[in-house]
């Protein structure tokens, strides 16, 4: 009796030595462990968006298009002037007035139906939207993982408009836009990373959905690549302010991504991905968590990142070049 307490008293300071922080992780009804019992809220979200969203971790249009929203909630903000509040939700809060913004045109359907998923849990906005796109970009393989951070109250304001840039809009312009909310130069090119896994609506061709580079369901280097290739295909949009002629058929090609790769505070960077294409993944996923902070400090919330699920690695063979014809979920 006694040499049995002993050793298992043992085998408990062996387990603590060696794993400390098990002795504070929670095991959340339905399954995942994770650090802090509060995060154990945002299962039965997890579950909804998996189910509803991606049909079991589909990188579909839906999962793609919640990044991009997200992405639009966390530019209503800025370090000099009072307005908006970040990544707040106020983009699904005060949809009635922020669908009505240029920049927010035909992503009224997505908005309504994220909506659908806020009124069955318990949640706010912001740590909805911002917890369902870093739960989406992880369908998408070779995506890197986001860190999330719980606990946004709700917004209490629609954000201006005009705050999220235009394809259309000059660098310089874009640029000054970006440093107001917090992203440096580099940090931008990084973020376009996102232009990976896009898909436009700006097709000026029937059938198919343009999308940025030829692997449009792989996240990976391939549109910082095509955006310097020659441009043959001046009319596939039906808004020539805001592209130019891409190097296919079935792609858009922004006229700020074009201005991006060519400028000389943002080429170097933009060459750097594509001769180096590991160094995407650190940069594009420190710019990303950091977008889901804008307007908030990361000790005020709980770290929540335990429950975002491991992206799928990228298929070994995703080295098109333009061959294959993009086949898009919508
Ligand atoms: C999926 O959505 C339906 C409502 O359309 C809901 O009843 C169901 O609980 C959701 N699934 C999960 C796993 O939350
Ligand atoms: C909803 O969440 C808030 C904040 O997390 C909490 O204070 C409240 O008790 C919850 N309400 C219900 C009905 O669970
Ligand atoms: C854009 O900004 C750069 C550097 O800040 C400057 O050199 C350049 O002249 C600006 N271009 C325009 C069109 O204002
Ligand atoms: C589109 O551009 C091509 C040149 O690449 C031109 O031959 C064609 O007529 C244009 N089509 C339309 C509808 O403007
Ligand atoms: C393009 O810009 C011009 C000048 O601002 C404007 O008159 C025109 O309506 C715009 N075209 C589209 C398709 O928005």
């Amino acid at each position: 009796m006694r040499v049995k307490l002993i050793l298992q008293s043992l085998l408990v300071i062996c387990f603590l030595k060696t794993i400390p922080h098990v002795a504070a992780a929670v095991t959340c009804p339905g399954g995942p462990i994770v650090q802090n019992a509060r995060c154990c809220d945002l299962v039965p979200v997890l579950k909804d968006l998996q189910a509803n969203l991606t049909a079991g971790d589909v990188c579909n249009g839906l999962a793609r298009s919640t990044l991009r929203l997200a992405f639009h909630d966390a530019m209503g903000f800025s370090n000099t002037v009072n307005m908006g509040g970040g990544a707040d939700g106020s983009v699904l809060t005060f949809h009635t007035i922020e669908m009505g913004y240029a920049a927010n045109v035909r992503l009224d359907l997505l908005v309504s139906i994220l909506q659908s998923f806020v009124g069955r849990h318990n949640i706010s906005t912001g740590d909805f939207l911002h917890f369902a796109a870093a739960y989406a970009l992880t369908t998408c393989p070779g995506a890197p993982g986001l860190s999330f951070f719980y606990g946004r109250p709700p917004p209490t304001v629609a954000a201006p408009d005009n705050t999220i840039p235009l394809a259309s809009d000059p660098i310089n312009h874009t640029l000054a836009r970006f440093l107001d909310v917090g992203f440096t130069p580099p940090e931008v090119v990084a973020l376009l990373a996102a232009h990976s896994i896009a898909s436009s609506s700006l097709s000026n061709i029937f059938n198919i959905v343009p999308t940025m580079d030829s692997t449009p369901l792989v996240f990976d280097n391939q549109f910082f690549k095509e955006v310097l290739l020659p441009g043959n295909f001046p009319n596939n949009s039906v808004d020539p302010n805001q592209t130019v002629a891409s190097p296919f058929s079935w792609e858009i090609r922004l006229k700020s991504d074009a201005a991006f790769a060519a400028a000389p505070q943002t080429s170097a960077v933009w060459q750097g991905f594509i001769n180096s294409p590991s160094s995407l993944i650190p940069a594009f996923s420190q710019a990303m968590s950091k977008m889901s902070l804008i307007g908030y400090q990361s000790s005020n919330l709980v770290d929540c990142s335990d429950l975002v699920p491991i992206p799928s690695p990228a298929p070994s063979t995703s080295t098109t070049s333009g061959t294959n014809p993009p086949q898009p979920t919508l």
